[in-house]
């Protein structure tokens, strides 16, 4: 059984960020699935190379907009664009670093990062959920980080640009979970791409042997797809690991909505009394 994308095979896949790395591997997977492709990327020779080995080896149609996504008016055409296509799926992959110590990177960067990891991923879930909603089905996958789950010296914007994506990933799951529109995070950890070398650091940043490929990576995260998972961590064995910080989670907020304030706070009431 082809399984959850391929539930949706035939129909056009998106995916950003196709012209290296992760987003290069999911097209593909996905163009070995079926999917006619929309890959989404800067580099434009990359995209057409890519485009030009895909649709030899797989047989699919592939179309190609070089965009670069943290431009309001770029952006604004590959929206349009994905609406145009009618896609089925949509792999919100482009993403950027802008990694060092804040003070050390310029605001530009930083904005950059937002746009990109931020804004460019919401608009294009937007944009693509209207079509999933109007057909009853669809599929949905961001690229977040382990990250997300750790604030960061020289990551500050990039770790909370993926804090974002985990929690707007994860209210969108709540938002659709009576349909048959699918969402998927995926949290990645140290994967061996450009990434690194984009975001201006070397790769050496994690032990040699913390690496996973791409291919590794985009297998098993289409693997979790299949198995119906919301969320998918590759590199976590343990399972119980993330229902532990679910709970965690659960526990917090429900302690928050008290409605109390807790004793350790209560410095005037003493001597009020
Ligand atoms: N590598 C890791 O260790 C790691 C870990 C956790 C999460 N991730 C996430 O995985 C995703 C893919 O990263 P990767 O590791 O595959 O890195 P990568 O090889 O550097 O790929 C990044 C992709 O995003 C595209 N991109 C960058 N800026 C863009 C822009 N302004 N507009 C449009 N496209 C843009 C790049 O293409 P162009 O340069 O041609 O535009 C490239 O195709 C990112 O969201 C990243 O945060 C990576």
């Amino acid at each position: 059984m082809v399984g959850q994308a391929g539930g949706d095979a035939t129909g056009v896949a998106v995916v950003t960020g196709a012209s290296s790395g992760i987003g290069a591997v999911y097209a593909d997977r996905l163009a070995a699935r079926g999917h006619d492709l929309l890959l989404v990327a800067r580099r434009a020779d990359r995209l057409r190379q890519l485009a030009q080995e895909l649709s030899d080896r797989h047989g699919v149609q592939v179309q190609t907009a070089t965009a670069d996504l943290a431009e309001p008016e770029s952006l604004a055409r590959v929206e349009a664009l994905v609406r145009e296509s009618n896609a089925v799926l949509l792999v919100n992959n482009a993403g950027a670093g802008g990694l060092g110590p804040t003070a050390a990177i310029s605001a530009d960067r930083v904005e950059n990062v937002v746009r990109l990891n931020i804004t460019a991923l919401s608009r294009l879930s937007h944009a693509v959920l209207e079509g999933f909603r109007s057909r009853g089905a669809g599929t949905l996958v961001n690229i977040g980080s382990i990250i997300a789950l750790s604030p960061s010296p020289s990551a500050a914007a990039y770790s909370g640009s993926k804090a974002y994506v985990l929690n707007f990933t994860r209210s969108l799951q709540a938002e659709y979970a009576d349909t048959a529109i699918r969402i998927q995070l995926v949290q990645p950890g140290p994967i061996r791409t450009e990434f690194f070398t984009a975001a201006g650091v070397s790769e050496s940043v994690f032990p040699e042997d913390s690496y996973l490929t791409a291919e590794q990576l985009v297998d098993a995260a289409l693997a979790g797809l299949d198995a119906g998972e919301l969320v998918t961590t590759p590199t976590v064995a343990e399972t119980g690991i993330w229902e532990a910080l679910e709970a965690a989670r659960l526990a917090f907020m429900e302690a928050a909505r008290s409605g109390q304030v807790a004793e350790r706070y209560r410095v005037g009431e003493e001597s009020l009394a």
